[in-house]
């Protein structure tokens, strides 16, 4: 279920059935002549969305910009600050955990965003433990990233090797041509983007990787490849939803 297709008194019956939530976030930037700037975001959403029906779990409205400083040399790139995407996820959480959720389970698209989603966490723990006893609520938070799963790190290997590359990988463009097959983009590709040789800033990140890409060859991803990353993901994320579940 989508929180945002739900009624607030759908939202109270779910609550009696289960406190958890499952937490899209992406981010909105630059993937090379072929992918989406919204790619990041849009993959942990429709993945999401598949995995919420799979574990029978409400799905939050997607966080969909995030870390992404080192990609505004191109157009259409948007980002937070850390501290400000801190502040978001900690409103949210919070405003959330009024109504009774407690088990937050962030499903990332964005490498960038980990580190900040960790301190996030940290800063919700924070507020959490200096509340006295009585006025504490249990808030348990974890990260998954969704191409972290084994199925579809089996899946990518098999298909792309060493052209999936770090940036707009062939990977990630396929699942937003499996989730928007009306909008795949015709590219010329002129053979595999640099190898990845660090990350400062903006600037620096064009002058390195002129065309966006980080070592991938985003022209082999198919809508038919992001179908079989989409359900391999949500086949191996259904269990690690589950256990984080039953977490104490
Ligand atoms: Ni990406």
């Amino acid at each position: 279920m989508q929180l945002q297709q739900a009624t607030w008194q759908e939202v109270e019956r779910y609550l009696q059935t289960s406190t958890g939530i499952i937490m899209p976030i992406g981010s909105a930037e630059q993937h090379g002549p072929n992918g989406m700037i919204g790619t990041d975001a849009i993959c942990p959403e429709v993945i999401a969305k598949g995995l919420g029906e799979a574990a029978g779990a409400m799905v939050a409205p997607t966080i969909s910009v995030g870390i992404a400083q080192h990609h505004l040399g191109f157009a259409g790139s948007m980002c937070l600050r850390p501290s400000t995407l801190i502040a978001l996820m900690r409103d949210y959480i919070v405003s959330l955990s009024r109504h009774g959720f407690d088990r937050f389970f962030f499903l990332n698209g964005h490498g960038g965003n980990i580190a900040t989603v960790h301190a996030a966490f940290a800063e919700v723990h924070s507020e959490v433990s200096m509340l006295t006893r009585e006025a504490a609520r249990p808030i348990r938070c974890t990260l998954s990233n969704w191409w972290d799963s084994k199925g579809v790190q089996k899946i990518s290997k098999e298909l792309y090797g060493d052209d999936e590359g770090q940036h707009a990988t062939c990977s990630e463009v396929s699942v937003t041509q499996f989730a928007y097959p009306d909008m795949i983009k015709n590219a010329n590709f002129e053979g595999r983007a640099p190898a990845y040789s660090g990350i400062h800033d903006a600037d620096d990140y064009r002058r390195r990787y002129p065309d966006g890409r980080i070592g991938s060859l985003p022209s082999l991803s198919t809508p038919e490849a992001g179908k079989r990353l989409y359900d391999a993901s949500i086949n191996d994320l259904k269990d690690t939803y589950r256990a984080f579940l039953t977490e104490d």
